[in-house]
């Protein structure tokens, strides 16, 4: 059964999108949950009419590396302020040959190969064990949004994917992404999990729109440069930021579960 929800859309932002140019800001909240402290201030605004919340998930300035970000606080932290659909925006590697620097990717798929994440809110004071099921992470309706929104925007971008979340922070060898590959994954990153499964528990529509900021390792004869990948993310951040502006409404529109 679903029903109407009137609520803010949540953004967390990743390397590259650490705030939000676009949002008109109306506020700015300093909070804590029963996880913990959240990994930035929830801002509050609007974009294209529609009530949003942002939250930089390395923390603003970018300082909370991939395995230490606390995503049990984010995820509730955005549930406490109301948010039912979250975009999380990520920046990948690119293992697909379609899928180079400063493409755009709506995965459709992911395989968790963390370790030692807190990675679920079902561990403590249960009545019954839950297992929710995670068949389909990205939310369906979500992706079609986003790829509508790139459409409309006039941009190119990959709407499948299999997203590996590694666990960083270094990256791979070129040994592990020939591993990833032969496992069938298109995009490989760090953040991608457990966030999308934490939503999910929580009954959100959760959504990936990811940013490729460098081949991954071994697809090319170089070594991977951060002044490559920050050249990916000047060229392909404005392309993120306009989905999100003309995906927000229609996303704030969608019923969750
Ligand atoms: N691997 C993992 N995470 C990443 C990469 C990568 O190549 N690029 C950006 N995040």
């Amino acid at each position: 059964m679903k029903r109407e929800t009137a609520a803010p859309v949540g953004i967390i932002g990743g390397t590259g999108l650490t705030t939000l140019s676009g949002l008109q800001i109306t506020g700015q909240r300093e909070v804590s949950t029963i996880w913990g402290t959240p990994s930035s201030c929830l801002s509050e605004g609007v974009i294209g009419g529609q009530k949003v919340v942002f939250l930089a998930r390395h923390g603003d300035p970018h300082r909370i590396p991939p395995h230490k970000v606390n995503y049990r606080a984010n995820v509730q932290a955005l549930y406490d302020a109301g948010v039912r659909t979250v975009v999380g925006v990520n920046a990948v590697g690119g293992i697909h040959q379609e899928m180079g620097p400063a493409r755009i990717v709506i995965p459709d798929q992911l395989i968790d190969y963390t370790w030692g994440r807190a990675s679920t809110f079902f561990e403590e004071d249960l009545t019954h064990t839950t297992h929710i099921d995670f068949t389909h992470p990205y939310s369906a309706e979500a992706r079609a949004i986003l790829v509508e929104g790139a459409r409309s925007a006039g941009l190119s971008v990959s709407d499948f994917g299999v997203y590996a979340a590694t666990q960083g922070p270094r990256l791979e060898t070129a040994a592990e992404i020939v591993r990833l590959e032969r496992d069938g994954c298109d995009l490989v990153g760090m953040t991608g999990m457990p966030e999308a499964v934490l939503a999910a528990e929580l009954g959100m529509n959760y959504v990936c729109l990811a940013l490729v900021v460098n081949w991954a390792a071994g697809k090319t004869d170089q070594i991977i440069t951060m002044a490559d990948i920050e050249a990916a993310i000047d060229e392909g951040m404005s392309g993120v930021r306009r989905i999100l502006e003309v995906s927000m409404a229609p996303l704030g529109a969608l019923t969750h579960p």
